[in-house]
């Protein structure tokens, strides 16, 4: 009997190619291929890319350039790239970088046993097609073994919304969401292996909208209601949303579904209407303070996480001051601020950079703040009760690790039959980036 072959594959970018990883892994696997976490032992090296910032793409080929003394030692080594650098450069790729023999984008993925077959023939493979066939329906049912306590699982993928700075619209495609059915069997599936906490993702994962099994559309909080039924599903969450397609229902349901989490990720981007505005954002500073304010008269305790661009084209001090304020008005537990970076093809990138210094500047007053206020969120906690689902052991013997209901990092001492579980706590000390607590 031959060895199996072997494949490493790197993961960059969102959640979402997180769980397109896994699929890949599991149609490679149906191939007789094992997953390695070691790129000197792997016959395919698949990276699994990110377009979102110019730094994020750069880092592909600069890792692709390491990837050459592996190739020079193993001339039958298999290099591919997959993803949202796939999807937006294509060709070009091969064109930049002759080791890579194979190019595939995330809609296309399904094909790549196929492809393979071609690149072990001798042959460069490129599928960067959006295929009118779902993906999903091509792909193996879910077989390798769940590793964590707490799984992704992509129920609406692509972007409508256009964002003047944004690639996802063309790399990821338009909207589409997964039927309802399909979701509950593979959420059921992933419960059966042990997976508690179960993550449903999205690019606009709020707009979801699917073919239920009743003739229905299921709207986000439907699928989040049929999903609190699965006996063993301790917690769901959901990422990312849109501010406009935070609907009543979905809002409602943060106070009346125990086992969604309250935990929200809203970007916002900005404080300055005049910037959202140029952005295409279409909803203002004002509307989204509102829909807050909605979200916690339904949960009060409920956590807010966003994203933050700044330095858009065009944003001036007074822009830059109102982002400050909106964020001061808001509170946020967690937030994720980033530098505007040009993407060619963006109706964005077109307009005048503000200069690199007076962005750099913004970021890092912007970060010494929303630090402040999860220094706070944090410090708040401790006294008070939650529920962590312990992930895996912690630095110190004796002690577990996992996520408590605001989804900070909770360590306490612990026997590891509890792993896996999910277990009420007091949280007695806040440290940098997590929390000590003891068991109840
Ligand atoms: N669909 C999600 C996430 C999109 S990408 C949403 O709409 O919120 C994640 C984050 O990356 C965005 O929220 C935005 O803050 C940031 N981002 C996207 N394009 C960017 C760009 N060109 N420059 C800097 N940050 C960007
Ligand atoms: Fe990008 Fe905007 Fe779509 Fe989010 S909503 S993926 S930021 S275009
Ligand atoms: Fe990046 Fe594509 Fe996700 S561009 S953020 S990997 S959708």
């Amino acid at each position: 009997m031959t060895a199996p072959k072997k494949l490493h594959i790197k993961t960059y970018g969102c959640q979402m190619n997180v769980y397109d990883s896994e699929r890949m892994a599991e149609a490679m696997g149906a191939e007789g291929y094992v997953v390695t976490e070691v790129p000197e032992d792997a016959d395919l090296i698949l990276l699994n890319t990110c377009h979102i910032r110019e730094k994020a793409a750069e880092k592909v080929y600069s890792d692709l350039g390491r990837l050459r003394p592996l190739r020079d030692a193993r001339p039958d080594l298999k290099i591919g790239v997959a993803g949202c650098v796939a999807q937006a450069e294509g060709a070009e790729i091969m064109a930049r970088q002759p080791l890579v023999d194979l190019v595939v984008g995330p809609q296309t993925y399904h094909r790549l046993p196929e492809m393979m077959r071609r690149v072990e023939a001798g042959e460069k493979a490129l599928d960067t097609e959006m295929p009118p066939e779902d993906k999903f329906d091509h792909l193996p049912r879910l077989r390798t073994p769940v590793a964590k306590p707490s799984a992704f699982l992509t129920v609406q993928e692509g972007c409508d919304k256009f964002c003047a700075f944004c690639v996802v619209p063309y790399t990821r495609g338009a909207e589409v969401s997964r039927p309802p059915a399909r979701l509950l069997d593979e959420a059921r599936a992933l419960v059966d292996r042990g997976v508690r906490e179960i993550t449903l993702l999205g690019q606009n994962v709020n707009a979801y909208h699917g073919a239920g099994p009743d003739g229905r559309t299921w709207s986000l909080a439907d699928l989040i209601g049929a999903m609190g039924d699965l006996e063993g599903l301790a917690r769901i969450r959901f990422t990312t949303s849109h501010p406009n397609d935070m609907t009543d229902d979905l809002i409602a349901a943060h106070g009346e579904m125990p086992k969604l989490m309250p935990y929200l990720h809203l970007p916002v981007q900005s404080g300055s209407d005049r910037i959202l505005k140029a952005m295409n954002r279409k909803h203002t500073a004002e509307s989204y303070v509102a829909l807050i304010d909605r979200l916690r008269a339904a949960r009060p305790d409920l956590a807010l996480s966003g994203d933050f661009i700044v330095g858009f084209p065009g944003e001036t001090e007074a822009d830059f001051e109102d982002t400050m304020t909106l964020v001061r008005r808001v509170g946020y537990a967690a937030a994720y601020s980033f530098r505007y970076s040009a993407r060619p093809g963006t109706p964005a990138a077109e307009k005048p950079d503000v200069p690199q210094d007076v962005a750099v500047d913004r970021l890092h007053r912007l970060q010494a703040l929303l630090t402040e206020q999860q220094r706070a969120a944090q410090d708040a906690m401790v006294g008070h009760e939650t529920s962590v689902l312990f992930e895996k052991a912690g630095r110190q013997p004796g002690q577990l690790i996992g996520k408590s209901e605001h989804l900070m990092a909770v360590h306490a001492e612990a026997p590891d039959s509890l792993l896996g579980q999910v277990v009420q706590v007091r949280v007695t000390e806040s440290k940098t980036n997590s929390l000590a607590a003891k068991l109840i």
